[in-house]
């Protein structure tokens, strides 16, 4: 009996010291593999493979919301589409209702001026013929509407509502365009209130007949690939393009995740062809911006 045990005794001790060291050799390995990783000796497949799936079709994302809920009242289906990773751009369709679109045009509409860029040399605004359009600013949290929408703006984006800067609402007609640009600032200036701007949200306003889409002609990967590549206008197909639609919003990032800048960004309105383009445009600091 006691000989029967200790041979029944043996394999298996011998069996538990054989897993125990694979089990701590794939802790050690897993270890050596972190460090790697850590150190950049290694590091996992992406790039050209990731930058062609940016536009695969597959990787859109398609939530309905339930429409049940009072929030989303009138604002249709929901879903978010990655459209870029260099830029990192995103589109979130009907983040906006119809009304919404439309109290923002009516509270802007009486006070629509002649847009100006920033002078890179002194800071201060001055007129263009790149930005052709006329606009106005909305003051941060005016009214309860304004403020639902950055609220949504903040949540969608994850920068909170004190980093934006104020509503701008845009207007152009037929024939007016904004020529590509960074949003982010090359001057002292622009940055000294809540530092540089690092991401943008443009919401549509209106539906464009024909041009007037946002153009990112230094986006990598396969612009063709876009759903809407057929209805483009030719200034449209110069890069990668979203075509403007009621109720649409565009998320994009001036700014790399290391907080470096992302010439990437560059982007455009091309001009209208056909219709009024009515766009809002919420721009959001680094840092809290104090208004
Ligand atoms: C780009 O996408 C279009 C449409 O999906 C496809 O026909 C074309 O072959 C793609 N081009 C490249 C270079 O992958």
């Amino acid at each position: 009996m006691a000989v029967k045990g200790r041979h029944l005794r043996g394999p298996s001790r011998k069996a538990t010291s054989s897993s125990t060291l694979i089990f701590a050799m794939f802790i050690m390995f897993s270890f050596f593999l972190l460090i790697m990783l850590a150190l950049g000796l290694l590091s996992i497949p992406s790039t050209s493979r990731d930058s062609q799936k940016a536009h695969d079709l597959s990787t859109i994302a398609h939530n309905s919301i339930d429409r049940g809920d009072e929030d989303d009242e009138g604002r249709g289906d929901q879903w978010v589409e990655v459209i870029s990773w260099e830029p990192r751009a995103v589109v979130y369709h009907n983040f906006l209702s119809i009304e919404e679109c439309e109290y923002l045009i009516n509270l802007a509409k009486p006070h629509m001026q002649k847009s100006t860029v920033v002078d890179s040399a002194t800071g201060k605004s001055k007129d263009s013929r790149v930005r052709t359009s006329s606009g106005t600013f909305l003051a941060r949290g005016r009214d309860k509407t304004i403020r639902e929408i950055e609220k949504r703006i903040a949540d969608f984006a994850f920068i909170p509502v004190e980093h934006g800067e104020g509503l701008q609402i845009l207007h152009y007609e037929v024939g007016q365009k904004y020529e590509p640009h960074y949003d982010y600032f090359l001057d002292e200036f622009n940055t000294r209130n809540g530092g540089q701007r690092i991401a943008t949200v443009l919401m549509y306003l209106s539906d464009i007949e024909e041009g007037g889409e946002t153009v990112f002609p230094a986006a990598k990967g396969n612009i063709s690939a876009v759903p809407w590549w057929n209805e483009l206008s030719e200034c449209g197909k110069g890069g990668l393009s979203v075509k403007p639609k009621r109720g649409d919003a565009l998320l994009f990032w001036s700014m790399k995740p290391d907080a470096t800048l992302d010439p990437s960004s560059l982007h455009g309105g091309c001009p209208v062809i056909r219709g009024n383009k009515w766009s809002s445009t919420k721009w959001m600091r680094v840092h809290e911006y104090k208004v």
